[in-house]
């Protein structure tokens, strides 16, 4: 295939006098940014008692346990969770309308890394006086620095995320496929050999996620670097009308229509991809830590328990790149009791609580130090290869305008993907033209 949480008077002073910096330096709109005001209004973290926490839909089912250690520790700060939606776009625009209506019914909000700019710029979070989180500087720095809006902290990262290429170890080897393959060729070829055995019968090669929302954002993104492309460079200019993103794009839609990706991979979001796998009907799966815990599961719901491991994602010459995924936790301006809510935050940041919850949910930890902890590295061989591909990750464009951002991207992948056929240079084309006019410089 061508192929991808005490607080203290003098922490106000500094929280307060830190906001009228960064006042300041928002008038100099000096992030090439278009739009947002910048910065905070630097609300002081000061009130406690019960606080709700808006989060995506909990597809590892442990939230309700980490959130239980807290409530069983703090009766009179209990937190109660708010579940939104599983998609990534519909939670943003649940918290956005939330914001917008000035309301406090969420008060931590569990924000995707590609939220911070704009609900920073937006003034919808509070920013968060970095001495509060001392734990910082021990976390993957990538994984901190998207917490970040203009060098200042506005979300802490509890769970990162970095895409991994599930396999099924069991028929690579009995078709005499020893290795992952490291090129999209090389995968290609596994699969020939794959799908001639009897046991593979009816599976298809490959699925990542092509639905259209913040999946496909991610799985285009990386087709594209994967082939030595960006979406947007280094300079923080949108150059997605090159060769090099043409072969990234060309593969996944060649792909679909030699069916080494199945037809129906158009529908997927992270859990259909999941389900698939796990029903046995693909050969390779690219999706996030998360999987591996649910698909190992011997309770009857996975049938490839045991049978599958994990390797870096391919790329067109060599090893591919991931997208950098992973969520913040971050406070709504609008919320009661921000000292509740800042606590609860370092609570579920910590390298316990963090920890606690990688043995369960394979979830990616923030904390550097659990990447090299024995007892997890048994439990979990992926962790090598997932610290590699979350160093190694490329960020999303860091802009306030995401929304429109991401909707540009996934209108021109799925315009090429889907049953409209667009061919892929013309909506390469037509994506630099309009991420040229939402991200100006
Ligand atoms: C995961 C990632 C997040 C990404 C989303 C896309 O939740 O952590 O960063 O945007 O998937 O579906």
């Amino acid at each position: 295939m061508r192929f991808e949480r005490s607080h203290t008077r003098k922490a106000v002073a500094v929280a307060v006098a830190g906001s009228l910096v960064l006042l300041a330096s928002a008038c100099g709109g000096d992030d090439g940014d278009s739009g947002g005001g910048g910065g905070s209004t630097g609300g002081a973290l000061e009130g406690r008692g019960p606080i709700t926490f808006a989060t995506g839909k909990d597809t590892s089912g442990n939230l309700v346990n980490q959130v239980q250690a807290w409530n069983s520790q703090h009766p009179d700060e209990k937190v109660e969770i708010k579940e939104l939606p599983e998609s990534a776009d519909a939670q943003r625009q649940q918290m956005v309308q939330n914001a917008q209506a000035k309301s406090d019914a969420f008060s931590v909000l569990n924000l995707d890394v590609v939220w911070t700019a704009e609900f920073a710029a937006n003034r919808w979070i509070t920013e968060l006086p970095e001495d509060q989180f001392p734990d910082l500087g021990k976390l993957l720095p990538s994984t901190v620095d998207t917490g970040k809006y203009r060098d200042k902290l506005f979300a802490v990262p509890v769970t990162s995320d970095g895409g991994l290429l599930y396999y099924r170890n069991d028929w690579l080897q009995k078709a005499g496929v020893t290795a992952p393959p490291k090129t999209w060729d090389e995968m290609t070829a596994a699969c020939t050999k794959v799908l001639a055995l009897p046991e593979a019968k009816g599976a298809s090669c490959y699925a990542g996620q092509f639905e259209k929302y913040e999946g496909l954002t991610v799985n285009f993104s990386e087709a594209v670097n994967s082939a030595g492309g960006v979406v947007v460079g280094e300079d923080g200019k949108p150059n997605v009308d090159t060769p090099e993103a043409l072969a990234g794009l060309q593969t996944l839609v060649d792909a679909f229509k030699n069916k080494q990706i199945p037809a129906a991979a158009i529908t997927y979001k992270e859990e259909e991809g999941r389900r698939a796998f796990q029903e046995g009907k693909l050969v390779f799966h690219r999706n996030w830590p998360y999987v591996y815990a649910l698909a190992n599961k011997t309770d009857g719901s996975s049938k490839v328990a045991g049978k599958f491991q994990v390797a870096p994602l391919p790329g067109k010459t060599g090893p591919g790149v991931s997208t950098l995924g992973g969520h913040n936790y971050g406070i709504s301006e609008f919320a009661k009791n921000k000292a509740t809510a800042a606590d609860f935050i370092k609570f579920m940041a910590s390298e316990e609580r963090q920890k606690a919850n990688v043995q369960k949910t394979s979830q990616a930890p923030t904390w550097a130090s659990l990447y090299e902890d024995p007892a997890l590295n048994k439990q979990y061989p992926y962790l090598a290869p997932l610290k590699a591909s979350i160093e190694t990750a490329k960020s999303r464009p860091k802009v306030i305008k995401y929304g429109d951002v991401t909707t540009a991207i996934q209108d021109a992948a799925y315009s090429a993907l889907s049953s409209k056929q667009t061919p892929p240079k013309q909506a390469l084309a037509d994506l630099q033209t309009k991420l040229s006019s939402l991200i100006t410089q």
